[in-house]
């Protein structure tokens, strides 16, 4: 029987930023349930659900107080067996993240571990050392947080303990025995409440050389730890021995029928993120690489043949990413002017230059036809389907992401693409919930709303609908054909299956349109395709 993965759509909800069901202005797992028609009438096969545990939300919940519940904010276990039902219901899987490289400072584990003192086997769950200097008051290695700051954290009596995030999350020692345990049974734990599927967070990490002396990193760009690319000896990130862990869970998933699939975020150069889906490991994993390729026919033929034949070698199909939650939404990155630092423009306070949205949404639109029309499974961010640009002018009081207080409030971080959703052109948060929002929504949010969406046949929403009804037309064919007149200079052209020609038109200006009947179109066409527009033809190929 074929994985159902292998040309899934997948619809990644961001639950405290989704649908809020009791006006505290969190979203929470009845909304979910309540709002999952919208993700059905959509046409995904399934949700990937952010962490929703209890947490003292220091990273967006990506900081666990308890692996094996849900936070009180967003509901209760019988919340999340309800959630569960109604997906499945409707034909929809659902897939779970699981943070395995640290916990939150909350969680009894750490509690504990700062309880016991040095030496104790509770410390030993953790990445405990003395520190460096006379009184060991400087840190035990240069290494630095990805948040900011240093990446470890002293405690009263003196040790210092490693987080490669924010200091509310420690991170977990994988040489520790009981951690391993521990692991394998969170992912029994929701298997047997039916979960489908596993996203398993910083999947490269866990696995660290930790042997005295600690080796210090080359530090880059006046503080952030060099690029993990151009180091393959990396002591915090891809060790060789990270992947026995997947091989073990793979063992672990294989006691349930059929097993949870697997998904890994791994931001890795391709040839090492694919030794990440070895047939004995992971089934798949996140492919930044695709999510990243500036606008550009030329870059998305090699990124899309590379991704093709990597996946193909291991034997696992690609995914198709181009939004998530940690990332500016892309209708924002699609309207800067060309050669603009991202970096640089993440990193300033009034986002200059200011994103022509017009451009980027039209970009966006064509670039969610291309993403749905190639081999393998595709992963959407909640509002894309809307269209929603990222916020850029949050009020600095509301900011929460770490990377806002740890950079000394100069990187405004991801909240921009956190805030929650609308669901009506008007009203209370216009329609999340019956109170605010944890995020202030912008004025005007409302023309985003799925209300005043869903009965234009010309709205993004609608687009999205159209692809993914579409999609199954030819999604299980496993090739990709590129056509050998058509494919040429700003004009990706391919075939999937004997009848579905995809173009899509990176340049500014309009070109040609072959014949045959227009199964969707990110645009209205006129015998032409316009610049910055897609279509999907039914025609039959020569
Ligand atoms: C990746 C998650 O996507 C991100 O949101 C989080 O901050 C880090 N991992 C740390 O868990």
């Amino acid at each position: 029987m074929q994985q159902w993965w292998r040309d899934a759509v997948l619809y990644q909800v961001y639950p405290r930023s989704f649908a809020d069901s009791d006006g505290d202005g969190v979203g929470d797992l009845p909304g979910i349930t309540a709002r999952m028609d919208h993700i059905r009438d959509l046409g995904a096969d399934g949700i990937w659900l952010t962490p929703f545990h209890p947490s003292p939300w220091a990273d967006g919940g990506y900081d666990v107080a308890d692996f094996r519940d849900v936070d009180p904010l967003l509901g209760n276990l019988d919340d999340f067996d309800a959630l569960v039902g109604s997906a499945h219901e409707r034909g929809l899987r659902v897939v779970i993240d699981i943070v395995p490289n640290h916990t939150s400072e909350a969680h009894p584990w750490f509690r504990a571990a700062l309880a016991a003192g040095p030496g104790s086997p509770e410390r030993d769950r953790y990445v405990f050392r003395d520190g460096r200097g006379t009184n060991g008051d400087l840190p035990p290695s240069n290494w630095r947080s990805t948040f900011g700051g240093p990446a470890w954290t002293r405690v009263p009596d003196g040790q210092w303990y490693l987080h490669f995030f924010a200091p509310e999350q420690p991170d977990l020692n994988w040489n520790d025995p009981g951690v391993r345990d521990e692991f394998r049974d969170i992912l029994r734990f929701w298997s047997r409440r039916g979960v489908d599927g596993f996203r398993i967070d910083v999947a490269y990490g866990l696995v660290k050389d930790l042997d005295d002396p600690l080796r210090d990193l080359v530090l880059v760009d006046g503080g952030r730890n060099e690029d993990i690319a151009a180091n393959p000896d990396h002591p915090l990130m891809d060790r060789p021995g990270v992947h026995e862990v997947y091989r073990d869970w793979r063992r672990v998933l294989a006691e349930f029928d059929p097993p949870p699939t697997t998904v890994g975020e791994v931001w890795l150069p391709a040839e090492r993120r694919i030794r990440y889906t070895r047939p004995d490991e992971l089934d798949q994993t996140f492919n930044f690489d695709f999510l990243l390729t500036p606008w550009d026919a030329d870059a998305y033929r090699r990124v899309i043949d590379a991704s093709i034949a990597d996946a193909a070698a291991v034997g696992t199909v690609p995914t198709w990413v181009t939004n998530n939650h940690d990332l500016v939404r892309r209708v924002s990155l699609l309207g800067l002017p060309p050669g603009t630092d991202l970096r640089a423009w993440l990193l300033a306070d009034g986002r200059d230059p200011l994103p022509d949205l017009d451009l980027g949404a039209r970009r966006a639109r064509a670039l969610a036809l291309l993403a749905l029309a190639l081999p393998g499974s595709a992963y959407l961010y909640q509002g894309e389907e809307l269209g929603l640009p990222e916020v850029a002018d949050l009020p600095p009081d509301a900011l929460e992401d770490p990377r806002w207080r740890r950079s000394g409030h100069t990187d405004k971080g991801r909240d921009g693409a956190r805030v929650p959703l609308p669901w009506t052109p008007d009203g209370p948060s216009y329609g999340f919930g019956e109170g605010g929002s944890w995020l202030p929504q912008p004025e005007g949010w409302g023309r985003w709303s799925v209300e005043a969406q869903q009965g234009d046949p010309d709205s993004t929403l609608s687009l999205y609908r159209r692809a993914l009804a579409r999609r199954g037309d030819f999604a299980a064919e496993p090739a990709l054909a590129w056509d050998p007149d058509l494919n040429r200079g700003a004009v990706l052209a391919f075939w999937r299956g004997p009848e579905a020609l995809v173009l899509v038109n990176t340049g500014p200006d309009p070109v040609d349109l072959p014949r045959g009947e227009v199964m969707v179109a990110s645009t209205g066409l006129d015998r032409a395709l316009p610049g910055d527009g897609a279509v999907w033809l039914r025609r039959p190929r020569a």
